[in-house]
């Protein structure tokens, strides 16, 4: 097994967003599924998963659509399931070992590429809706997988992302642990920066980035997993989804799992938040514009 975020821990300085790509599709090759078995595990009060609050987004007669970063097929899986009248799910990964188990779980109207969001093998306007859950942040530099995004959608269609929070950060339980995480990366991986460009954790910045690409109406809904595991559990799932873990020497990250789990025994319930971001391709939606060669 190759040591994971090899790249990124022996640059000694800031890494470049390509080293931080390589090494995060690494540690996918190694650990296909990941995400789904973290988030894919934990529900909103009204008992919905990330995925499904997407899937929900997804007008009913909507006959194509993308989703970028698909790693191993949930959000599709649902998607053509809930979604009888799509006729393509195309999904876009740069992981072979996760875009295998994709394949394996979606029927044929499922299309799955291996190549870089910025870089879609689609024709411009073909798609009703574009989606990604936890990999839009990834992308880096985001203004060419935004560009493809908006090239791709048909005027009227819909982007949709789960997103990292925009809430402020609070006393809660959730930020405790993520400050206790952050206190350990600084210190074993100084150099590092973080892993999104910081503009897409800022609303303003988000939304002039969308708009710039003709992706307007910015929606922002903010949500909650509501995560009643054992503790062990919960450390467990959160060490898979949070990259920055694998940063951390073996040391450092067994006292993170004990500074976690002291946190989470204080409450029965851990509060996960994020949101959904959405906007749409400027234009009218295609049902309203003027049929071809009328006067
Ligand atoms: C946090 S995982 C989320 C996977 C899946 N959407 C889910 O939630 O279960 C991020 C995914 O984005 C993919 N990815 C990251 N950067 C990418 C890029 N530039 N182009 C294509 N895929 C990318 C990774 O390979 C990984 O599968």
């Amino acid at each position: 097994v190759p040591e994971l975020f090899s790249r990124i821990k022996q640059a000694g300085r800031a890494p470049t967003a390509e080293e931080r790509l390589l090494d995060i599709v690494e540690l996918h090759e190694a650990r296909p599924g990941i995400t789904e078995a973290t988030l894919g595990a934990w529900k909103t009060s009204s008992g919905l998963t990330g995925y499904d609050l997407l899937v929900e987004r997804v007008p009913p007669r909507a006959r194509v659509v993308v989703e970028l970063g698909a790693g191993n097929g949930p959000l599709l899986e649902r998607l053509l399931r809930e979604r009888p009248a799509l006729e393509r799910a195309i999904g876009v990964d740069l992981c072979a070992a996760d875009l295998e188990l994709a394949r394996a779980r979606l029927d044929r109207r499922a299309e799955l590429h291996r190549t870089r969001a910025d870089r879609l093998p689609i024709a411009a306007g073909s798609a009703d809706a574009v989606l990604t859950h936890h990999a839009l942040y990834l992308f880096d530099p985001p203004e060419p997988a935004i560009r493809e995004i908006a090239r791709v959608l048909r005027p009227g269609g819909l982007f949709a992302t789960a997103h990292w929070t925009f809430r402020k950060r609070s006393e809660s339980l959730f930020w405790q642990m993520m400050d206790v995480m952050a206190a350990r990366n600084r210190r074993d991986a100084p150099h590092f920066t973080g892993w999104a460009d910081p503009r897409m954790l800022d609303r303003d910045e988000l939304e002039a980035l969308l708009a710039s690409e003709g992706l307007a109406g910015l929606e922002i809904e903010e949500h909650t997993l509501e995560i009643r595991e054992p503790g062990e559990l919960v450390c467990d799932r959160l060490m898979g989804f949070f990259y920055s873990v694998e940063l951390q020497r073996p040391e450092t990250r067994a006292e993170l799992r004990r500074e976690w789990l002291r946190i989470l025994a204080s409450s029965d319930t851990l509060s996960f938040p994020f949101s959904i971001v959405s906007a749409v391709r400027g234009g009218l939606p295609e049902t309203l514009e003027p049929a071809a060669g009328r006067v």
